[in-house]
């Protein structure tokens, strides 16, 4: 049997990775501090659960393991900058380093799963061989990462970098911090979609399905065809003007509910725009993105129907981690003798 060990497992994208990989027969060891629970995976005999901080791995995690997809990272830019030496700690240093120690210790494959936001806001349709912009912490990191990761890739050492676009739908670590995800969230709660002006920037995004689907086919891929390579993940289908978007989640959350979904327009108008080609994905792997924006709301409106789902804080990137270090310093504050109220 493979092993695939992943990092920042418990997240929005792991979380939706690892019950996948188990599924294509896969043994997985998934590691992540859990910041945002450990109930978001499901216990089963192929999964092996390691509660540590990717900065402080070390050889023993990867023995036996074949392949590592390394999603652990401070994943967006808000919270990249206000935690920018940490985001800078996890998301480039731990990447860079976990892809040595997976090198010695002879893993076949290593996969960064990176992010179009490299590229900035361009004027022209970027693709894998236009300059990058990256404009944030969060975006640099990344940037940073590739080019570390990339000049490991030998005949032994298989290395991939996929530059994913905004991603949307339904993982069991929800986040509404996420433009479909809050879209929707929006609609559904008040009847209203707030929508920034004037609607007419190009966003490329890609259902949590399709790009743990490409995860996936990448670990079987052709050597030759994605050694070394970089590949923007997403689809011409999935580029969408926030209008035109905004106007489809609601249409879709209002048949949902039978009622009409006004749109209520903020913010002085942001032309700040991106698009993206995602041609080589397609003609160098056959792979297309299978789910549109609908997909993701109407699962979305699923869950909150039946109450399966909430926006919480542990759903918003930014004030989760922003809880939890609050509360780490009450608590040490006033911690004696192992506890609070109980102690040793
Ligand atoms: N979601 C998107 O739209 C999107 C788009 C492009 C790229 N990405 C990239 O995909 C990856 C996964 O994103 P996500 O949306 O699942 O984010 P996420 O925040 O849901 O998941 C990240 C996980 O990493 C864990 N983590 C953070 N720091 C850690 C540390 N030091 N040690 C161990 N675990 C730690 C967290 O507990 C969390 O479970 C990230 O690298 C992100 O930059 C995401």
């Amino acid at each position: 049997m493979q092993t695939v060990l992943v990092t920042g497992a418990g997240g929005y994208i792991g979380s939706v990775l690892v019950p996948k990989l188990i599924e294509h027969g896969y043994q997985v060891r998934a590691i992540d501090r859990y910041f945002f629970g450990e109930d978001k995976l499901v216990p089963h005999k192929k999964l092996e659960v390691i509660k540590e901080d990717s900065r402080r791995l070390t050889p023993e995690h990867f023995q036996d393991v074949d392949y590592v997809i390394d999603l652990v990272a401070i994943s967006n830019d808000p919270s990249g900058e206000l935690f920018s030496e940490p985001t800078w700690q996890i998301n480039y240093y731990s990447r860079a380093k976990t892809a040595q120690m997976a090198k010695q210790a002879g893993v076949k494959r290593y996969i960064l799963p990176s992010s179009c936001s490299i590229y900035g806001f361009q004027d022209d349709v970027a693709d894998e061989t236009t300059s990058t912009n990256p404009l944030t912490v969060y975006a640099r990191a990344n940037e940073k990462a590739e080019n570390d990761t990339l000049p490991l890739a030998d005949e032994n050492f298989v290395v991939t970098v996929m530059r994913q676009a905004t991603v949307f739908g339904y993982s069991p670590r929800m986040r509404f911090d996420l433009a479909i995800n809050g879209m929707t969230y929006g609609a559904y709660t008040n009847k209203t979609l707030p929508l920034m002006r004037d609607g007419s920037q190009y966003r490329p995004m890609l259902h949590v399905q399709d790009t743990t689907d490409v995860m996936a086919l990448l670990l079987q891929a052709e050597p030759n065809k994605i050694n070394g390579e970089i590949f923007n993940v997403g689809s011409a289908e999935n580029t969408y003007q926030l209008g035109d978007l905004g106007k489809r989640v609601a249409k879709t959350v209002g048949e949902l509910l039978g009622e009409t979904i006004d749109i209520e327009w903020y913010g002085e108008p942001d032309h700040r725009s991106y698009q993206v080609s995602f041609e080589k994905i397609e003609t160098t792997l056959g792979w297309k993105a299978s789910r549109t924006a609908e997909t993701g709301t109407r699962e979305i409106v699923e869950k909150l129907k039946a109450g399966e789902l909430d926006k919480t804080d542990q759903t918003l990137t930014l004030n989760w981690y922003q809880e939890l270090t609050k509360w780490h310093r009450i608590i040490k504050d006033i911690e004696r003798h192992g506890g609070i109220l109980d102690i040793e």
